[in-house]
């Protein structure tokens, strides 16, 4: 009896293992390792010697050959990461991903899905980096060992909100809507589009002159250091933050079942003695890592890295959009500009009432939370998350009256300029 613990942890690691070195072999093939897997370096000098063979049947030539910028929204459950996501999707010359990485959760991590176990957490950021890779060359296919059931020729109807991805509901993976459609919503692009074909989508992505991939599943830009030192990359991270107690008000509001406990602790005021603080604290390290990282401006990240507080794109979406985009060295389009401007107003629209909606009254809803949460809480998550509170600008409350004193701004100015 008295070893049976160790020996469930060694074996549920040793299972993790296999399930991961199985999935690496059944991939359907190495990743590319042509000299010139994207446009990046194409006729910019150093890179340009022939093509290997095997890169042939890309048509790399027949598009624009300047740099292709391979960008990442490093970000958290309830941060507004699916409104930053949709910045880049409504970009005619954007392919974009919702969270890829589900899969690879699913995959490796069937029942535990948010776990904070280091083993887990290795198996996961090494699995997720090779998918990213793969994702901004355009190969596609490198999904399908994470999906259930595995697709047949190349074609699936269970990628993860599809519906999601403006490329992977329009031509030429989908010819269902006519161009004037320019609001495709997201259940009737699913209802419309056939099962994926992703050897189309894949066309789509070469298409297109950029790639943006949205997650909340790698824990901070430091996880990311192998993909942005990649040479075949060019890769540029957003990260996303927001105020810690903002995200856990609106947490409470979505995830109700996984934040029960913290939901009693508001309704009764005591807090419960089995509540789950890694719900809080994970948030608060994860930040702090990022932060701390990018702060010490290591030469690998020159360039790379941006900070985006979600509290200032919502009180100044336009602005901070283009901001974003300067940095990205990608121009924006009016379609980018046009959908700001249609959804940044009202929050009377149906879609603002969904799960994971984007449409909503922004800047009034930076600071709602304060409503919502009781003082305790915040009390609380001001001490464990204090440092954090203070590098990203949120202040401290000490009362509840200042709390509820909406006129008083809980958000410092503070400019983060980007690490050029
Ligand atoms: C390539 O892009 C540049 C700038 O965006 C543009 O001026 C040029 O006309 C484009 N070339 C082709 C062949 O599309
Ligand atoms: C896959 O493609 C092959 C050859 O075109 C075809 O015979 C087979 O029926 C297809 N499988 C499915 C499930 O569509
Ligand atoms: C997917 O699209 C490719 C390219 O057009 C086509 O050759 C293939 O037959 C399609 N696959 C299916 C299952 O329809
Ligand atoms: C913005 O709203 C107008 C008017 O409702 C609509 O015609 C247009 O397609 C919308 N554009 C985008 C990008 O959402
Ligand atoms: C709220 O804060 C403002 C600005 O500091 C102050 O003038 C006002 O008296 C406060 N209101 C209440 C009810 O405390």
């Amino acid at each position: 009896m008295q070893c049976s613990w160790k020996a469930v942890i060694l074996l549920a690691l040793a299972s993790i293992a296999i399930q991961y070195t199985a999935i690496r072999t059944f991939t359907t093939r190495p990743f590319q390792i042509c000299p010139v897997p994207n446009t990046l370096n194409c006729g910019m000098g150093q890179d340009a010697e022939p093509f290997d063979r095997i890169c042939d049947d890309f048509p790399y030539f027949t598009y624009n050959v300047s740099k292709k910028t391979h960008i990442l929204i490093l970000a958290t459950t309830r941060s507004g990461s699916s409104f930053v996501g949709q910045l880049f999707n409504q970009h005619s010359e954007v392919f974009y991903l919702f969270e890829p990485l589900y899969h690879v959760q699913t995959t490796l991590i069937p029942r535990f899905s948010h776990s904070r176990n280091a083993a887990d957490r290795r198996v996961m950021i090494g699995a997720s980096r090779d998918l990213l890779r793969s994702l901004y060359n355009c190969d596609l296919y490198f999904l399908e060992s994470y999906m259930k059931p595995q697709p047949v020729n190349h074609t699936t109807d269970k990628l993860f909100r599809r519906g999601a991805s403006k490329a992977l509901c329009s031509p030429p993976v989908c010819d269902a809507f006519s161009p004037s459609e320019a609001n495709i919503e997201e259940g009737e692009c699913i209802r419309r589009c056939a099962s994926l074909n992703l050897t189309l989508a894949t066309e789509s992505c070469r298409e297109r002159r950029h790639v943006a991939i949205k997650t909340v599943r790698v824990p901070e830009v430091g996880d990311l250091r192998a993909l942005v030192e990649d040479p075949r990359l060019n890769l540029k991270v957003i990260q996303l933050v927001r105020d810690p107690r903002g995200i856990m008000a609106s947490r409470m509001e979505t995830f109700r079942d996984t934040y029960r406990l913290w939901r009693i602790w508001r309704a009764t005021g005591r807090k419960p003695y089995n509540l789950d603080l890694t719900q809080l604290t994970t948030v608060c390290d994860d930040f702090h890592g990022s932060v701390s990282t990018a702060m010490s401006r290591p030469t690998w990240l020159r360039g790379r890295y941006m900070l985006v507080r979600y509290e200032d794109l919502a009180r100044n979406p336009l602005q901070k959009t283009k901001e974003i985009y300067e940095y990205l060295g990608v121009p924006m389009d009016k379609n980018v500009v046009d959908w700001i401007q249609n959804n940044t107003r009202g929050s009377n629209d149906v879609l603002s009432k969904h799960k994971y909606g984007t449409v909503r009254d922004s800047a009034a809803n930076a600071e709602s939370w304060r409503l919502k949460l009781s003082h305790d809480i915040v009390d609380y998550t001001q001490t464990v998350c204090q440092h954090i509170l203070q590098e990203l600008g949120y202040k401290a409350v000490s009362s509840a009256e200042e709390l509820k004193n909406m006129s008083l701004t809980l958000i410092e100015d503070k400019t983060f300029v980007p690490f050029l």
